[in-house]
């Protein structure tokens, strides 16, 4: 009997969390396996804000993958930059990432008045220089990303030739936002096309679906699976994986963050099928990507079989999401 398959090109994951040291070494092989890059978020301890920190991370990256054909698109953490650094590190990035201070995990040195990095995003419209944005408040936790929407507006308007990317978006008034301006695009991660707060809270609690931003409505998750099922060109597919250990999971006080680097591709592989849209998931995962930042990954062809699978109950001491849940599709083939 024959086998049903299905090829991806060099797919891109457009927001991910490396972290470092062992976590980096268990986690960065799985991304970069099957991806042909993505883009490496700075919240790290002390975050990536300077020359020094940013060589020795793209070069810590770049050993644990030697073996993979991935390429780490490097991002700095937002403070405020003079001319020269910003000009000195342009070429190693792909954009400045924008963290209000003490929304997410690592934050603590993120902006807490948007006035204070005026001039530095001033500097990096001129220099061409991408501002990427975790846009939630510190309002009640279902409304922070919709209170934070008003700020893009601004800063799209004030900055219309600064590309912003609207990171992981959880709301239906975020999706509508992209067709507003320009140049706004988004990333969206996999659990903000699959869960609702429901799957969250609305039972036992599971931490492993917890994030930030959290989960929203089915309405918000109806509109951002439409996005991505239409392949909207304005979005691309940022997992925002992010390893957490099990002991920081599943404690009171758990860690934001869902796990999903080595099973995204064949769990977006079998939605997009469900939705008779498997056509257009090579645009979501990579095409749209190349077009909007500019970049031309490795390639890399992954060939997915339709055959059953079960996710890992573990990666080491992290817990991916839906541990134990049955696939139907497979990665047969790396080539
Ligand atoms: C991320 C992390 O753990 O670094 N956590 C998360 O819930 N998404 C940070 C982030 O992207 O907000
Ligand atoms: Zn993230």
């Amino acid at each position: 009997m024959s086998k049903t398959t299905f090829s991806l090109h060099s797919p891109l994951d457009m927001h991910i969390h490396f972290r470092e040291g062992a976590m980096l070494r268990r986690v960065a092989p799985l991304s970069a396996e099957t991806f042909s890059g993505g883009v490496i978020m700075p919240n790290l301890v002390p975050p990536v804000d300077n020359q020094d920190r940013l060589d020795r991370y793209e070069r810590e990256i770049r050993e644990v993958v030697e073996r993979h054909a991935f390429e780490p698109y490097m991002t700095l953490f937002l403070r405020p930059y003079t001319e020269s650094e910003l000009a000195s590190m342009k070429d190693r990035i792909i954009g400045v990432k924008l963290y209000p201070e003490g929304v997410t995990t690592h934050s603590e040195e993120g902006v807490g008045e948007l006035r204070d990095v005026e001039d530095t995003l001033a500097l990096m419209q001129d220099l061409d220089i991408r501002l990427m944005v975790h846009g939630e408040t510190t309002d009640f936790v279902m409304d922070r990303e919709r209170a934070f929407l008003p700020v893009y507006e601004d800063l799209a308007t004030r900055f219309p030739r600064l590309h912003i990317v609207m990171e992981h978006i959880t709301t239906r008034e975020a999706a509508a936002l992209l067709d507003r301006h320009e140049n706004l695009s988004a990333t969206v991660t996999l659990q903000h096309l699959l869960i609702t707060l429901d799957d969250v809270a609305g039972g036992l609690l599971n931490p492993h679906l917890f994030c930030k931003p959290i989960a929203k409505r089915p309405e918000d998750r109806e509109a951002l699976l439409a996005l991505a099922l239409e392949a909207h060109p304005g979005l691309v597919f940022g997992s925002d994986s992010a390893p957490h250990p099990v002991d920081k999971k599943e404690s009171a006080g758990c860690a934001a963050g869902v796990f999903t680097a080595p099973i995204a591709l064949q769990m977006l592989v079998g939605l997009f099928e469900e939705h008779g849209a498997l056509d257009r998931l090579q645009a979501f995962v990579s095409d749209n990507a190349k077009r909007i930042y500019g970049v031309e990954p490795p390639a890399k062809t992954v060939v997915f079989e339709k055959t059953g699978a079960v996710i890992p109950e573990r990666y080491g001491d992290v817990i991916p999401m839906y541990p134990g849940r049955e696939l139907d599709w497979k990665v047969a083939e790396v080539r």
